[in-house]
This record gives C-alpha cells, sequence and structure tokens, in this order.
C-alpha cells in the first residue's frame, strides 16, 4: 500500500515540474499554477499519512485479537511420540486434513510407520520418489526425526509440533506394551528390570532403544545415557537447544486438554477442530501405580528424558501465562470438555470407552499389542449420515485410518496392493501353500533385522 502511495507521489511530482515548465513562460498565470501545486502536494501527503495509519491499525488489532485475524495453519509437522496419548492428536490431524482436502506424507507402500526406528529419510514417504504430489501438508507418522530430511518433504513454512509424558508413567506403559523386547523380556516386573540396575539392557541389541531415553531417541538425538553429573547437564542442554531450534511447541501429555487449547491458538484452528476422543488408551486394569523410590529409579534411570521433560513442562506453563492466562485456559479447557460430553452422548452407545472383545464393528477394533487391553468404542446405531461420518472419524483407530487416508491419496497403488494381497491368499490354498509361507517367514526374517521394530507399531 505505501509503495503504491510512493508511486503515485513520484507520478504526481513529474506531473507538476512538466507543468511548471510550462508555467514559466506565462507568468500571469504564475501564482494560479503554485496555488494549484501546493495542494496537490498537500493532497498527496494526507493520503500517504491515511494509508500508513491504516496499515498501522490492523497490525495493531491483529496483535490484539489473533483469533479473528489469524490464518489456520495447513503445513504441519507433528513428531509422534510412544505411548505419550499421540494417537490422539494423530486423529485430529487426520480429521482436520481430511476435511480440509490436505495432502499427508504418508508411509511408502502403506506402512503404518515412517520406518521407525531408523531415521526419517524423504523417500520414506510415498510420493516423494515419484514426485507424483505436489505439496504436502501434514506429516505425522512415527519416525525417528531428522530435521535435514523432514526439511526436504515440508513446505519451509510448517509448524513443528510434539508432545512429552513424565518418563515415569511413561516406563510403566512401555514396559507393558513393549514386554517383548529383549530388555524387558527376561524379567517379570518393572520393579525387577530396575532393582537388577538395567542388568538385562544392551544398547546395542535391536529394539531396546523402546527401555532407555525413548523421548531423546524419537527426536532423533543420542539417547546412551551420560555417564556422571557434568556429562548430564552438558548433554541434556543440548537435547533442550536442538528441541527448541525445531519445535517452537512441545505439548505435554499430562495436561492433555491443556495441551489442545494451546494447539489450538497455536495453529489458529477452532475448538471443534480439536474435539477428540482419547484413542489407543489401556485399560485402567493393565495400569498399576510405581512406588516413590521405583519412580526415583525411573528418572535416573531415563535420566535424559527426565531432564527434558522438567523442561518443557516449565516451558509449557510459562507459553500459557505469557499468551492466555490461566483464567481464559481454564475456561476453554471447560469449552473443549464440554463439546466432547456432547460428541460423546451423539456418538456412542456406551457413552464411552469399552474392551475391545465388546467392539462390535471389527473393522474398528484398535491393534492389541503385548500386555495392554487397549480400548475401543461402539457407535449408536440411529445415527444420520453426516454424523456417523463425523462419529466414525472421532472412533477410527490409527492404523485403519492411515490406510483409509492412503487408499484415498494413491487409489491405484492401494488397488494394486489389494489385488496382489489377493493374490496371496489364493495361492494359500493350493499346493503353493507351503513354498509361500516360507517366503513370507523368510521375508518377514529380513525385514526385521533390516528394519527392526517395524512390525512394533505405535
Ligand atoms: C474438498 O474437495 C471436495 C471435492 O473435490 C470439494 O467438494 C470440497 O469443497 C473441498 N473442501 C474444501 C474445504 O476445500
Ligand atoms: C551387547 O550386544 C552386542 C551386539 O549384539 C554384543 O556384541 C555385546 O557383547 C553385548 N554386550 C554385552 C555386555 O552383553
Ligand atoms: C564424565 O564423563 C565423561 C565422558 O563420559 C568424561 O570425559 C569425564 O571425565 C567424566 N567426568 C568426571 C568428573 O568423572
Ligand atoms: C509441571 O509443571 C506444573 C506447573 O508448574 C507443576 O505443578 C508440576 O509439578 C510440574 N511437573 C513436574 C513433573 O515437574
Ligand atoms: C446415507 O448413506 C446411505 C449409504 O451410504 C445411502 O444409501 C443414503 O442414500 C444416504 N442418505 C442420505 C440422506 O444421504
Ligand atoms: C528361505 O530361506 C532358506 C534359508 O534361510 C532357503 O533355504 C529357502 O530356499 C528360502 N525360501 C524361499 C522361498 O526363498
Amino acid at each position: 500500500m505505501i509503495s503504491h502511495a510512493a508511486y503515485f507521489l513520484t507520478f504526481t511530482l513529474d506531473l507538476i515540474v512538466y507543468r511548471c515548465v510550462r508555467v514559466a513562460c506565462c507568468s500571469r498565470l504564475r501564482f494560479m499554477w503554485f496555488t494549484l501545486m501546493f495542494l496537490t502536494v498537500l493532497c498527496v501527503a494526507l493520503q500517504m499519512l491515511g494509508v500508513v495509519r491504516q496499515a498501522r491499525l490492523i497490525i495493531v488489532k491483529s496483535q490484539a485479537d489473533n483469533t479473528v485475524m489469524c490464518q489456520p495453519k495447513k503445513h504441519i509437522v507433528f513428531l509422534k511420540t510412544h505411548k505419550t496419548a499421540s494417537s490422539t492428536i494423530l486423529n485430529i490431524l487426520y480429521r482436520y486434513g481430511e476435511s480440509h482436502n490436505l495432502t499427508f506424507a504418508l508411509p511408502l507402500n502403506m506402512h503404518s510407520q515412517l520406518f521407525y526406528p531408523a531415521f526419517f529419510a524423504a523417500h520414506f514417504v510415498e510420493g516423494v520418489r515419484t514426485r507424483s504430489v505436489k505439496e504436502f501438508h501434514v506429516l505425522c507418522n512415527h519416525m525417528r526425526f531428522s530435521s535435514q530430511e523432514v526439511r526436504k518433504v515440508m513446505p519451509k513454512d510448517a509448524f513443528y509440533f510434539s508432545i512429552l509424558r513424565n518418563p515415569v508413567a511413561m516406563m510403566e506403559s512401555l514396559f507393558v506394551y513393549y514386554k517383548a523386547i529383549p530388555a524387558f523380556r527376561a524379567v517379570k516386573s518393572l520393579e525387577e528390570f530396575l532393582i537388577q540396575g538395567g542388568r538385562s539392557y544392551n544398547a546395542s541389541v535391536p529394539n531396546n532403544h523402546y527401555a532407555r531415553n525413548i523421548l531423546t531417541f524419537d527426536f532423533g538425538l543420542d539417547n546412551t545415557a551420560p555417564e556422571n553429573d557434568t556429562e548430564l547437564d552438558r548433554r541434556s542442554a543440548e537435547v533442550i537447544a536442538a528441541m527448541e531450534r525445531d519445535f517452537p511447541l512441545i505439548l505435554i501429555s499430562e495436561y492433555f486438554d491443556e495441551s489442545l487449547v494451546l494447539l489450538k491458538h497455536a495453529l489458529c484452528w477452532s475448538l471443534d477442530d480439536v474435539s477428540s476422543f482419547r484413542l489407543n488408551s489401556r485399560s485402567e486394569r493393565s495400569r498399576r501405580p510405581l512406588s516413590a523410590e521405583i519412580a526415583d529409579r525411573v528418572k535416573e534411570w531415563n535420566s535424559l528424558d527426565w531432564r527434558l521433560y522438567q523442561h518443557f513442562n516449565a516451558t509449557f506453563w510459562k507459553r500459557i501465562d505469557s499468551t492466555l492466562g490461566r483464567t481464559k485456559l481454564q475456561q476453554e479447557v471447560e469449552l473443549l470438555r464440554a463439546k466432547r460430553r456432547n460428541l460423546e452422548q451423539m456418538c456412542l452407545q456406551e457413552g464411552g470407552a469399552v474392551d475391545p472383545a465388546q467392539v462390535q464393528d471389527s473393522s474398528l477394533k484398535p491393534f492389541q499389542y503385548g500386555a495392554a487391553v487397549i480400548q475401543g468404542y461402539n457407535l449408536r446405531l440411529e445415527l444420520n449420515n453426516d454424523t456417523r461420518q463425523l462419529c466414525q472419524r472421532l472412533i477410527t483407530p490409527e492404523l485403519q485410518y492411515t490406510s483409509a487416508l492412503y487408499t484415498k491419496q494413491f487409489p491405484q497403488l492401494a488397488a494394486a496392493r489389494a489385488a496382489a494381497a489377493k493374490k496371496i491368499a489364493a495361492s494359500r490354498n493350493t499346493a503353493t501353500h507351503r513354498a509361500v509361507n516360507q517366503l513370507h517367514k523368510n521375508w518377514t526374517k529380513s525385514c526385521l533385522s533390516a528394519r527392526a521394530a517395524q512390525v512394533w507399531i505405535n
């Protein structure tokens, strides 16, 4: 706007000079021309002032009320961490993306994860190698973060965020879920594992990364335990600095609803956009509180994660105090909870989560793994089509939703995969049954060694 006005001013001045030259020839009209020139200059100057004032007004207004003036963010990177309620955030991103026609950076070949625990690489994303996708909006599946590779896929203005959970509760959860990993296999309980000083843990054995400083690991950083306090100070400061450089927002699982409100503001979305049911959640039956002594051992064992959790918990609350304030936060949290209760009443037969055995639609059963009991939902029967679609999206488990989005985004690739799967199923019933089985076994074996934990989902 200002450059427009400046252009107009130069143009007017040119005109005035031209007129002056002509006027000089005719001294009787000189006075009149000078008056006209003065008025023109005055007029232009006033106009410019007006433009500047207006521009300033817009800026001031946008600072005062960012919910009205901000633009909803559509380029998003979510680093999905393990056992942190991140599946619920994934569902929020999937639903928003699906209803706004956004493109997801999904794992190659319909995998459920971006080849975790290998470091992320751009070509793990379907459509990158073939260049069949012009623009990716959302990247949110499990990966081991690599800033450099992510930036090759995602637009420059992408908003990065992630979520942390208290390492004490997290480790109890990880132990139950990943009981089959080498570090945990040999022990009966988490208590036993810790009291033995983690004797069964060998950092260089595949899949043991789940057992120590997994948050640090997921952020793509060195998760080996520091040997002494000096080392811990130095390494944790490095981890925190690296995370702060790449992630302007870190949410906290213990304050999940507060986190959703912060996320809503950071993305310039609405409360409806972040309303959700808890997904991939364990039933209370398989939860066990840890004693204070064991909790201290967990903090010591995961010393890096414990440091970064404390740091980001503190910055989380600082951010709230310096932006929304606690009163406004509490109001929005209450509104969010009311919205969730309404959705539960509208969508769910039992009004809440049920055990997997009670999930009637088998296509909506959540994936079960380890000793954890992952709960699911039943939809009410009498919903109209629009409501049913909304409700169905709210309760669709991660794996099913990921395949559905893949199928929508890459219909031909999905059809080819389905045809191949059908062929394999058919050949199972023929004489080649054993050979195919053997081939499949060999494939699984090589996959396991090459990609380590790709089979461990979430
Ligand atoms: C998404 O795409 C569909 C079909 O192309 C279109 O009808 C709809 O308006 C689009 N929605 C948005 C939010 O752009
Ligand atoms: C840990 O595992 C590596 C690789 O499997 C092995 O070479 C090493 O001996 C193991 N260390 C211990 C202390 O068992
Ligand atoms: C702490 O550990 C580091 C590396 O593991 C070592 O270089 C340093 O000397 C140790 N410091 C003390 C005080 O033991
Ligand atoms: C996280 O921050 C809150 C608010 O300051 C505090 O009450 C809580 O104790 C903190 N949690 C941990 C584990 O430090
Ligand atoms: C609702 O969906 C069913 C099946 O998908 C379809 O047959 C029916 O016409 C839809 N009804 C309305 C009112 O759109
Ligand atoms: C599977 O691997 C075994 C040896 O590891 C080999 O003898 C066999 O031929 C392989 N089977 C197929 C179908 O590739």
